[in-house]
């Protein structure tokens, strides 16, 4: 079964908490995106950030960071249920191998622009294996934008190569094309804008996890 992870990014930051308490009964997730101006060109938000919303829903903390290594035990305490690391990022298995130790789940997230094979050592257990692939469906960094629908041939051949891995996918989600990414073989639908700029941001969320 899909679940939906609204991306709070997407909300409007001075009701944020009144967004995520509207969103996160029918949540799997609450996708909290962390940017560091670094990574990517944009800043968000921080541990404080995440505890605020401690409680409504597990919180799937993506770090867009360069060095995740410095971030996962300020967002285990902060609450974290998963944390995603990206492959580009420094020491990546480091982080992911950090992230194990704490007992919660673990992603390894690709930008749309990296080569698929580069996750691929993350899947294998003799390395640490992740709990799960974010496979972006934009290029980090903002809500709003088209999702590129080679991510979809991504989503079945990771799928194809390891059935029992948690497959998320981030960028670009709406309700026009939730079901297509759910058939390809995701598990976690990311949705941002389409959530919170509906005028119906519960009805919108419901729609994208195919519950309406
Ligand atoms: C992009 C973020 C996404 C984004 C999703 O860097 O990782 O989670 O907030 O927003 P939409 O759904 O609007 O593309
Ligand atoms: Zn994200």
């Amino acid at each position: 079964m899909v679940v939906v992870a609204p991306s709070m990014l997407g909300a409007d930051f001075g009701r944020l908490r009144e967004m995520a308490e509207l969103v996160a009964p029918i949540s799997g997730y609450l996708h909290m995106d962390v940017m560091d101006g670094h990574f990517v060109p944009n800043l968000t938000m921080g541990p404080d950030t995440v505890s605020a919303l401690k409680g409504l829903a597990p919180l799937d903390v993506h770090l867009m960071v360069t060095d995740p290594c410095n971030f996962i035990e300020p967002f285990v305490e902060a609450g974290a249920a998963m944390i995603s690391v990206h492959v580009e990022a420094n020491e990546a298995m480091k982080a992911i191998r950090m992230i194990k130790e704490k007992n919660i789940k673990s992603g390894i997230a690709i930008k749309p622009s990296t080569p698929l094979e580069s996750v691929m050592q993350f899947l294998t257990p003799e390395y640490y294996e992740a709990d799960m692939v974010l496979v972006m469906s934009v290029e980090p960094g903002f809500c709003g934008q088209k999702f590129h629908p080679e991510a979809l041939e991504r989503i079945g051949k990771i799928r194809e190569m390891k059935p029992e891995v948690l497959i998320e996918v981030d960028g670009g989600i709406g309700t026009e094309n939730a079901k297509s990414v759910q058939d390809a073989g995701a598990d976690i639908l990311v949705a941002g804008s389409a959530i919170f700029n509906a005028e119906d941001p519960l009805t919108a969320a419901k729609k994208i996890a195919g519950l309406e």
